[in-house]
């Protein structure tokens, strides 16, 4: 793999540093020397994670706290990163929860939908200006196994993630002939917070943040995305064939069972 640091520039930005895949990102773009922007709400775990990168990689990280789902969300991040020239995105924040569409909390779901898709969307467009200008770049969205099929019980969580996919997908294109890579990462079962809080369903195939981040340095200038995991890519590929009724209503069956087994009094 070729220095991401040579390649693609001294800074980067990720959201949703303070846990899971975004702090695994923070990690690996750390042991390559690269400067980090690490954003999330939990201000104390950024700071410690913050403080163990400095010490450890002798790199500058600067810390914002930021909540991406409310407006104006970018001009506190611009305040914190005061003119850095980030020429590394990674769009990984996100939360998502199980259930009924009709039990759900219609403030969660619009927050939701602000944090996976409007955030991403705002961030993109801002510091897509400083890699257009300097000729390289890299921009990494969060799909999801989730993002290739309607998926019952996480209806409006699947959806959001189609929108990175396609997005993402899109812009992998557009963004191509000014030296840009960009890429859509799509995990399956990973081994993190928001894994316990979702689905609460480890197994042997359940993957590691560490593994989700190498899928995507590996495939990162090679291809628009890639899905995290042999089993992972499996299932994905069932997908693509069968009508959409047949789809969404096996999808269905076995995200209800998975729901029964982890939710026994829902
Ligand atoms: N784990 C899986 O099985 C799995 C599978 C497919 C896709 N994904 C995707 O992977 C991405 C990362 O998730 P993860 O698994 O690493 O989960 P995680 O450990 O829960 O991390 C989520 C991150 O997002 C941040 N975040 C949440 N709400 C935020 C808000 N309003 N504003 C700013 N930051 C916010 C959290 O930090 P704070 O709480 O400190 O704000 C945390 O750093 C998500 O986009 C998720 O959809 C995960």
């Amino acid at each position: 793999m070729e220095n991401l640091r040579t390649r693609y520039g001294n800074w980067a930005l990720i959201t949703g540093a303070s846990s899971g895949i975004g702090e695994e990102f923070a990690r690996v773009f750390a042991m390559q020397g690269i400067n980090l922007v690490l954003v999330a709400r939990r201000k104390e775990r950024l700071n410690k994670i913050a403080e163990e990168l400095i010490i450890n990689h002798k790199i500058e990280v600067i810390v914002s706290s930021a909540d991406l789902s409310k407006e104006n969300f970018l001009d506190s991040i611009l305040r914190d990163i005061n003119g850095k020239e980030i020429t590394i995105l990674i769009n990984n924040a996100g939360i998502g929860k199980p259930g009924e569409f009709k039990d759900t909390d219609i403030n969660y779901d619009s927050d939701m939908i602000k944090l996976n898709c409007l955030a991403p969307v705002v961030l993109t467009e801002h510091f897509l200006k400083t890699m257009i200008k300097k000729r390289k770049g890299a921009i990494i969205f969060l799909g999801s196994v989730v993002a290739y099929q309607p998926t019952p019980v996480m209806a409006s969580y699947a959806a959001t993630k189609a929108f990175n996919l396609s997005f993402g997908n899109a812009l992998w294109y557009e963004l191509k002939k000014y030296g840009i890579d960009v890429l859509t990462v799509n995990p399956g079962n990973t081994a993190t917070e928001f894994n316990r809080m979702v689905l609460n369903d480890k197994s042997i195939l359940t993957r590691t943040a560490r593994q989700v981040v190498n899928s995507s340095l590996k495939s990162l200038g090679k291809k628009p995305n890639v899905v995290d995991g042999f089993f992972n890519k499996l299932i994905t590929a069932f997908s693509k064939f069968g009508s959409v009724r047949t789809i969404v209503t096996v999808t269905g069956l076995i995200m209800n069972n998975l729901y029964k087994k982890n939710y026994p009094s829902k």
